[in-house]
C-alpha cells in the first residue's frame, strides 16, 4: 500500500451505500426485516448521525446562552423512524422493500426538530448549519417563505453528517426541521388531525386550521 492510499484507508470518506456495498455482513439488496442483526446495524447508523446533529446544536443552543445570555433554540426532539413507517412510505413512492433503495430514497429516517423562538432564530440557525465544517447540506425546503396549501410553515434540511464507527467515517442522512414555537404548535396539531389521517375531520375544520395557519404566520411576522 502506497502512503497515500494508506492515509486514505485510515480516514476513509465514504457513503452509507457504498460502505454497506463493501460490508460482506450486510447485505443491502436485502428485503428490509425487522429484529435481524443488519435491520439493527443500519439503524444504529442513522441513530449515532441523529446523536451527531443533536450535538452540534446543542453545542450553538449553549454557546448563545453563555456568550449572548439569549435562547437562540428552545428545545431539540429528535426520533428514528419506526420500521413500519418506512416500509409504508416506502410502498408508496413504489420502492422495492430493499435496504439498498430505503437508504438512497428514504432521507427522514434520523430526524431532528428545531424549535425556536423566533422567526429570525430559525434562520440564524440555518446559517450556522450551512457553516459547519462537518456537516454537507443537500436539500433546503424553506417552506416558511413560502408555506404549503395546508398552512405548514417550517424550514427542511437534508444533510449528510459523519458518523465514525468501524475504523471508517460514514456519511448517513439526517433530516432537520426547524421551525418557531408557534409554527410547532400548529404542526403537531394539524399533524395529529389532518396530516397521517386516520379519522376524517370536516371540511369547516380543515379551513379553520388553515385559517390559524394564517394568524400564526403574522403573529411570527409580528413578535
Ligand atoms: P413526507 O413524505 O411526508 O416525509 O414528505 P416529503 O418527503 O415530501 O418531504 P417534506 O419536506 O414535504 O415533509 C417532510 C416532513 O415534514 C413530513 O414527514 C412531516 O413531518 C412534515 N410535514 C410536511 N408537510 C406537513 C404538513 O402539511 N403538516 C404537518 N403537520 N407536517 C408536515
Ligand atoms: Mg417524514
Amino acid at each position: 500500500m502506497k502512503g497515500k492510499d494508506k492515509k486514505k484507508g485510515k480516514t476513509e470518506l465514504i457513503k452509507m451505500e457504498n460502505f454497506l456495498k463493501n460490508e460482506n455482513s450486510l447485505k443491502v439488496d436485502d428485503k428490509i426485516e425487522k429484529n435481524t442483526k443488519t435491520f439493527d446495524k443500519i439503524m444504529f447508523l442513522y441513530t449515532v448521525a441523529g446523536k451527531e446533529v443533536v450535538s452540534k446544536l446543542e453545542i450553538i443552543q449553549q454557546e448563545f446562552k453563555l456568550f449572548y445570555d439569549y435562547d437562540v433554540i428552545d428545545s431539540i426532539k429528535t426520533r428514528i423512524k419506526s420500521v413500519d413507517s418506512i416500509i409504508n412510505k416506502m410502498k408508496t413512492k413504489d420502492l422495492e422493500l430493499t435496504y439498498q433503495d430505503m437508504i438512497e430514497n428514504i432521507n427522514d429516517i434520523a430526524g431532528v426538530r428545531v424549535i425556536c423562538p423566533l422567526k429570525k432564530d430559525v434562520f440564524s440557525i440555518i446559517n450556522l448549519i450551512r457553516q459547519m465544517p462537518n456537516i454537507r447540506v443537500i436539500k433546503e425546503k424553506d417552506y416558511i417563505t413560502k408555506p404549503k396549501r395546508s398552512g405548514y410553515s417550517s424550514y427542511h434540511l437534508i444533510v449528510e453528517v459523519p458518523v465514525n464507527v468501524l475504523h471508517k467515517i460514514i456519511y448517513v442522512k439526517v433530516e432537520i426541521q426547524i421551525r418557531t414555537m408557534a409554527m410547532d404548535f400548529w404542526a403537531s396539531l394539524e399533524h395529529k388531525m389532518i396530516y397521517k389521517p386516520q379519522t376524517e375531520i370536516s371540511k369547516s375544520a380543515s379551513r379553520e386550521l388553515v385559517s390559524c395557519a394564517r394568524a400564526i404566520y403574522r403573529l411570527d411576522n409580528k413578535l
